[in-house]
């Protein structure tokens, strides 16, 4: 009995999983959510979207299915070219980075997308001309003149939301083009009183400007009947209905140059509207994965007698452009449509919005900074479900949650068990597992479980599982192996209660491996075992060496819940998309002599790369750096030699360097510039780690 058998019962478990895959036929499924834009941080709210799509992928190739989850950056857009022109980047430059910070955010939280690319991409390019000159040639795209504000000093017709101006109705001063927040009416813009450019300050002027339409109307009747086809929530396909019933209208797909985005196709300086290319982005970011992927095939997914199955997730405040334009889209120009768009409510956090002043407006890194991404994994998915409501984090009942369901029931089976093991026979499994009935209870559990995450209704299979936990960690109790161990002549039933204890917390693993997937491979470590699929909840453990137990996962501590508030409030400013600070909240920074606004924004301060940093001859505190500034060079001399007696170790980093500072001559050259750094002085002074994504010319002041 003291002997190590893991090989056989590897094989064992390898042998098992061919049986179980030739009775399961396998689906081809292509799934994606919602494209993030490619101008701000994700924050919370996001990852609700991106936790529930990669709980079910990893839950369908678990069962052995072909699930292909794609996804990009939504990179076009008037938006970002604006924050892009803010920043003194190229918007090429500004997406590049946010799609290094979205992949890794996405990536830390064990958001597993086959492909994460970005819609600025020529496969995006192609396939949107594409479904455009199809769109056009069956007369599905109509063209007439449109009158807008426009902004004579940026030389840019306006969007709503770009302009400000007095509410018509209840006079209530700096509302946005659509609509009031004060009290609520919606509007035109043009019924505002005293407008102006929410970019220049300007005064708009009405201008014309020919526009491309899609005509949505003529697909209405697909939509009815799609709509109905099981494709969507109930709710929403009533919610669709309404309008339907109200009469749709011809979609506005064209913008005016300026843009970011794609030309128009024999129509020069006229853009394809952000919204026309995004969901094109789903095709575009496959395409791109099925051109480095052998075995996946375009067509066999998109083309329109595909038998794949194909599967949008995304939040509510998109529904019409998932549910009527891109069906209409992909009928009109010959392609497949979505055998489903699951929708999902938004993120509350302590039950109400998410608010930048109270610190609940977090971003994906403040969060990882602090906490474990799979608590938060596991608390959406205990209150995921099938519908359109919104979720509530509340964070008290997020640590009671966390603490008391993995912490409380699922990891402890495996440290109250694998002790008794380890000491009492070595970490080898037993041959006799006690109580067949309990191991039952959980084989007969498994396919409700299954039905649940299969359905998207994560919530059920949350508590399902729980139940079982609970059921096991009861009869462990019960039979309570730590006073039985000290009996003599009870050793061998202490080893058979706590190999069946190993066992069913091996089940309960498979069970949530979908939603905690870093703990699962901890666990698979712990137990000795190859990756865990769902056939393995037909294996028992025995004879079955273990390897030693380390914890699995720790309690949430309240304190780090208040250290991320408090980190959440600190990012506020930067999170605004716009980032326009207002004049008096600078002028009461009381950390230094005050100047006042004037003199900071006359600070042109830019990220720089330090391209070579040298000793000076007879200087005992200067370092020599030349420094590039998005293509510039310059020469500057910094006081941070204590800090860097090796100066190599700084070539190839990153710093903020005030650009408009006037040269000063030195006793060892000119100085064009000042480089900035952080510290306490001495040999710590900080700069920007070379992988923060910043760029070399970056406007940051
Ligand atoms: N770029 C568009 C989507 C294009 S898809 C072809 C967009 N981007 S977004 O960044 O604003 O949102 C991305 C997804 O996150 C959307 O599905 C949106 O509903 C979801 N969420 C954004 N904020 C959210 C919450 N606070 N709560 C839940 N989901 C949220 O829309
Ligand atoms: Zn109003």
């Amino acid at each position: 009995m003291k002997k190590t058998v893991k090989f056989y019962i590897l094989s064992n478990l390898f042998h098992f999983n061919k049986v179980i895959n030739t009775m399961n036929p396998i689906r081809k499924i292509l799934v994606t959510s919602a494209l993030p834009y490619a101008n701000g941080s994700i924050h919370l709210g996001h990852m609700l979207e991106y936790i529930q799509t990669d709980i079910w992928v990893r839950f369908q190739k678990m069962r052995g299915h072909q699930c292909i989850y794609v996804c990009a950056d939504d990179a076009h857009g008037s938006a970002i070219m604006l924050r892009a022109e803010h920043e003194v980047i190229t918007p090429e430059q500004l997406i590049e980075a946010v799609h290094k910070e979205h992949s890794s955010d996405f990536a830390d939280f064990h958001v597993n997308f086959d492909n994460y690319y970005t819609t600025h991409s020529e496969e995006n390019r192609y396939f949107s001309e594409l479904i455009y000159s199809r769109l056009k040639e069956a007369g599905h795209i109509a063209n007439r003149s449109v009158t807008q504000y426009f902004d004579p000093e940026k030389g840019m017709f306006l969007a709503d939301r770009f302009i400000k101006g007095t509410c018509p109705k209840c006079k209530a001063e700096d509302q946005y083009g659509d609509n009031c927040e004060k009290c609520g009416a919606t509007y035109h813009p043009t019924e505002l009183k005293n407008p102006r450019s929410a970019i220049s300050g300007a005064t708009p002027e009405l201008r014309d400007s020919e526009h491309f339409f899609f005509k949505l109307p003529n697909f209405t009747a697909m939509l009815k009947e799609w709509t109905r086809s099981g494709a969507l929530q109930t709710s929403v396909a009533n919610k669709l209905a309404e309008w339907l019933d109200a009469g749709l209208q011809e979609w506005d797909i064209s913008r005016d140059a300026p843009y970011f985005g794609f030309e128009i196709p024999g129509a020069p300086n006229k853009y394809f509207y952000v919204w026309l290319d995004a969901p094109i982005g789903y095709m575009a970011s496959f395409k791109n994965l099925c051109d480095r992927t052998p075995e996946l095939e375009f067509d066999a997914f998109w083309s329109v007698d595909s038998t794949a199955e194909l599967y949008h997730f995304i939040g509510k405040d998109i529904i019409n452009f998932h549910a009527l334009f891109w069906p209409a889209m992909l009928e009109g120009a010959g392609f497949r449509k979505p055998t489903a768009v699951n929708v999902h409510g938004y993120l509350t956090v302590n039950g109400a919005k998410m608010s930048k002043s109270r610190g609940t407006f977090i971003k994906a890194r403040t969060y990882l900074d602090h906490l474990n991404p799979e608590y938060l994994r596991y608390y959406y998915a205990s209150k995921l479900g099938r519908g359109v409501e919104d979720l509530d984090l509340n964070l008290d009942d997020f640590i009671q949650k966390v603490n008391s369901d993995l912490v409380g029931k699922v990891v402890n089976i495996a440290s109250r068990c694998a002790g008794f093991v380890h000491k009492g026979n070595q970490g080898v499994l037993v041959s006799e597992l006690a109580e067949p009935a309990l191991w039952s209870s959980f084989a007969e559990a498994a396919p409700s479980i299954a039905d649940a995450y299969e359905k998207r209704d994560f919530a059920r299979a949350m508590r399902e599982t729980m139940a079982l936990a609970d059921a096991a960690n009861a009869w462990i109790a019960d039979k309570a192996p730590w006073a039985m161990n000290k009996i003599e002549g009870k050793q061998e039933e202490v080893q058979a209660i706590c190999s069946l204890g190993i066992n069913l917390f091996k089940q309960l693993v498979i069970l949530l491996k979908p939603v905690l997937p870093q703990l699962a491979q901890q666990a698979e470590q712990f137990l000795n075992v190859n990756s865990l699929d769902w056939t393995h909840l037909d294996v028992r453990l025995t004879q079955h060496q273990l390897n030693p137990f380390t914890p699995l996962m720790t309690r949430i501590d309240a304190k780090n819940i208040e250290a991320m508030v408090e980190a959440a409030k600190e990012d506020l400013q930067e999170m605004d998309n716009q980032p326009a600070a207002e004049p008096n909240e600078l002028d009461k920074n009381p950390i230094a002599a005050e100047i006042n606004f004037d003199a900071f924004a006359a600070v042109d301060m830019r990220i720089a790369r330090i391209e070579k940093a040298e000793f000076v001859e007879g200087a005992d505190k200067l370092l020599q750096l030349t420094l590039d500034l998005g293509g510039e060079k310059r020469n500057v001399f910094a006081g941070i030699k204590s800090a860097y007696p090796n100066p190599a170790e700084l070539e190839g980093r990153l710093t903020a360097c005030v650009a408009n500072l006037a040269p000063r001559k030195m006793k060892f050259g000119i100085s064009e510039g000042m480089v900035m750094a952080a510290g306490p002085g001495g040999k710590d002074i900080f700069l920007l780690s070379p992988d923060s994504g910043a760029i070399p010319g970056q406007r940051i002041s």
